[in-house]
């Protein structure tokens, strides 16, 4: 049977697992994701879709940080992870604090949408959150080498059906190599052109990109030829 995607599997107890599983980005991307966001000096960071809060160990502990998720109760063990005293967790998007934040996190939660509206209606929510000028920082595997063998995770693509970038928004079938045990479920794929566009018809400009190296883990050698991950930097367009 299929594993479940977007909301209802993340809403489920097998989200902890897949969290659980996700050791390998701590060590292989938090760090250069951290480096990025201090490069724009925040004070005040969103984490959108902040699952269990994998990131936060990461950040600088002086940053205020806020919280979101649908599934409230991982948001709730995401602020037990944050460093920061002055940690919020929103319970819903009406309360989320409108015009404040410098920085908005978006880490692998594009890949749970299934399409562009989706994206559009979470960027429209995260562009009021932010305030003029603020910073959307959206992180995820980087999808032109989604057949890779990589540390943290490879992608099962069976002979009879190869990955097709050009296929926007199939399903593809990710698995997290764990420390204690792999977990797969399902994503959804977009295109680079997708994503950019997306981003920019919601009222950003494209500020940087950055392309993540694998690295070595854990005994297990990096894939040197091709990144895992994609970081995407792009500024809140000021309103004339
Ligand atoms: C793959 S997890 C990523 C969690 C965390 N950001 C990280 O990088 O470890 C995807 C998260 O996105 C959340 N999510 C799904 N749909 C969302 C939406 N429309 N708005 C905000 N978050 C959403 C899920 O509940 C889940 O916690």
């Amino acid at each position: 049977m299929k594993k479940r995607i977007g909301n209802e599997f993340w809403n489920s107890g097998e989200a902890h697992e897949a969290f659980r599983s996700d050791t390998f980005e701590e060590a292989g991307l938090h760090p250069h994701l951290a480096r990025i966001i201090g490069g724009y000096t925040p004070e005040k960071l969103l984490d959108f879709g902040c699952g269990d809060g994998a990131l936060l160990p990461a950040l600088d502990p002086s940053l205020e940080i806020g919280l979101y998720d649908p599934n409230l109760a991982s948001a709730r063990l995401a602020a037990q992870r944050s460093g920061s005293p002055v940690t919020r967790v929103y319970e819903d998007l009406a309360s989320i604090r409108q015009d404040y934040y410098d920085v908005v996190v978006l880490s692998f939660v594009l890949i749970c949408f299934p399409g562009k509206e989706e994206f559009l209606r979470a960027l429209h929510q995260i562009r009021s959150a932010l305030r003029e000028g603020g910073v959307l920082i959206v992180a995820e595997g980087h999808p032109c080498f989604r057949d890779r063998q990589f540390v943290g995770h490879h992608v099962n693509y069976p002979p009879d059906a190869p990955f097709n970038y050009n296929a926007p928004f199939h399903e593809f079938n990710i698995c997290l190599h764990g420390d204690e045990k792999d977990v797969e479920f399902y994503d959804y794929h977009w295109t680079l052109s997708d994503t950019l566009n997306t981003v920019i018809r919601a009222g950003f400009t494209i500020d940087a990109m950055h392309e993540i190296a694998d690295s070595d883990y854990s005994g297990h050698k990096a894939n040197p030829f091709f990144p895992p991950y994609l970081v995407i930097c792009s500024k809140k367009q000021t309103s004339s």
